[in-house]
């Protein structure tokens, strides 16, 4: 198994930690999970060098602090497993020009900065995340919806290269939990939390202090109606509420249905409000001691890029030879 986050901006929001940390942390027992820091998707769109350095070591932190245990684990920076950048010019040279401009993320993206802004490291964004999977044999990709279509054009290009070079890859399927598949923006919940185009109202930073996220959860938009039930299409803003109280909590939505029956929107808002700082505080601290301790983080990071590259360097010694470079000698 195989997944990565962006260390884009410090925090993580709700939405990253919903869709996809979580599983990260339970899926570290049951599988030989690899989750990468990825730093070089990062600079595909401009970045500050001294913030980025330093947002790659909190996101390293925050997955510690989520629960990653580098004993269960292999947690690693994307850029210390060149291998990667390898991989992914391969790839590049195997994806149709056509289908790499198909991608709706690229598409979104690049229309927002104009053709002038937006780099060829943006457009080839989704084949160095192909390289990342495909590198080790991941069977399994725990992400959130908006990246299904990223998978897909990972599987095409692994059987594509299976059946020219014969079996090289595994071809992975994604692993996507239904339920928090796609957390909302809280002031605007037809569209998703995200770090680029939420407002800051609209998105719940981890890392921010308790009390003005729990805020935030209590002005979350609602609608006019007063009843407390699961419904994507009528009630998108009391869903959203309810996905996420379910999910940190682990009760079901269900379950929370009938505990909410009679009682107004006030009540939902107050107890996800308790539940989520009950939950962050903890988390918080766990990050923290990380951060205060660089030096043990710098340790589980190398012993990590260490333990990635024996496996990514395998796959890519496998890959040279198959298509036609001449050994090293
Ligand atoms: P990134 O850094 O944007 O997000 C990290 C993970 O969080 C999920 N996510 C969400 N899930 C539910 N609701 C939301 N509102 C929400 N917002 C984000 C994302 O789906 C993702 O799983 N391209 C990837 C990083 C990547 C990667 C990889 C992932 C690079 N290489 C290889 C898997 C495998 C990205 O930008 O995720």
């Amino acid at each position: 198994m195989l997944s990565g986050i962006q260390p884009t901006s410090g925090s993580f929001h709700l939405g990253n930690y919903l869709g996809a940390v979580r599983q990260w942390v339970a899926l570290q027992e049951t599988h030989d999970a690899f989750y990468a820091v990825v730093d070089l998707h990062a600079i595909t769109v401009e970045q500050d060098p001294v913030a980025l350095r330093e947002n790659t070591r909190v996101s390293a932190a925050q997955l510690l602090g989520a629960g990653l245990d580098p004993d269960r684990c292999t947690l690693f920076v994307q850029s210390h497993v060149p291998e990667h950048a390898q991989l992914a010019w391969v790839m590049n040279c195997f994806t149709g020009f056509g289908e790499a401009s198909r991608m709706t993320q690229f598409k979104d993206k690049s229309a927002k900065q104009g053709a002038d802004r937006t780099t060829v490291g943006l457009f080839t964004y989704p084949v160095l995340m192909v390289a990342d999977i495909l590198l080790y044999q991941a069977d399994a990709v725990p992400v959130g919806e908006d990246q299904r279509q990223h998978l897909e054009i990972t599987r095409d290009l692994a059987e594509r290269f299976n059946t020219r070079f014969g079996q090289t890859f595994t071809v992975p399927e994604p692993y996507i939990v239904k339920e928090t598949a796609k957390i909302y923006d809280l002031q605007e919940p037809s569209v998703k939390m995200s770090k680029s185009a939420s407002s800051p109202k609209g998105i719940i930073n981890l890392l921010d202090d308790a009390r003005t996220s729990a805020k935030k959860l209590k002005s979350a938009v609602t609608d006019t109606d007063t009843v407390i039930r699961y419904d994507q299409e009528k009630k998108p803003g009391v869903s959203n509420l309810l996905s996420i109280y379910s999910a940190i909590t682990g009760r079901s939505v269900h379950e929370l249905e009938q505990h909410f029956e009679g009682k107004m929107y006030g009540a939902l808002k107050t107890e996800l409000a308790d539940a989520f700082t009950e939950w962050v505080t903890p988390f918080q601290e766990r990050t923290r001691a990380y951060l205060d301790d660089p030096a043990e983080l710098d340790r589980v990071l190398a012993q990590g890029a260490e333990k990635a590259r024996a496996t990514a360097s395998r796959t890519l010694a496998a890959v040279y030879e198959r298509v036609g470079f001449l050994p090293a000698k």
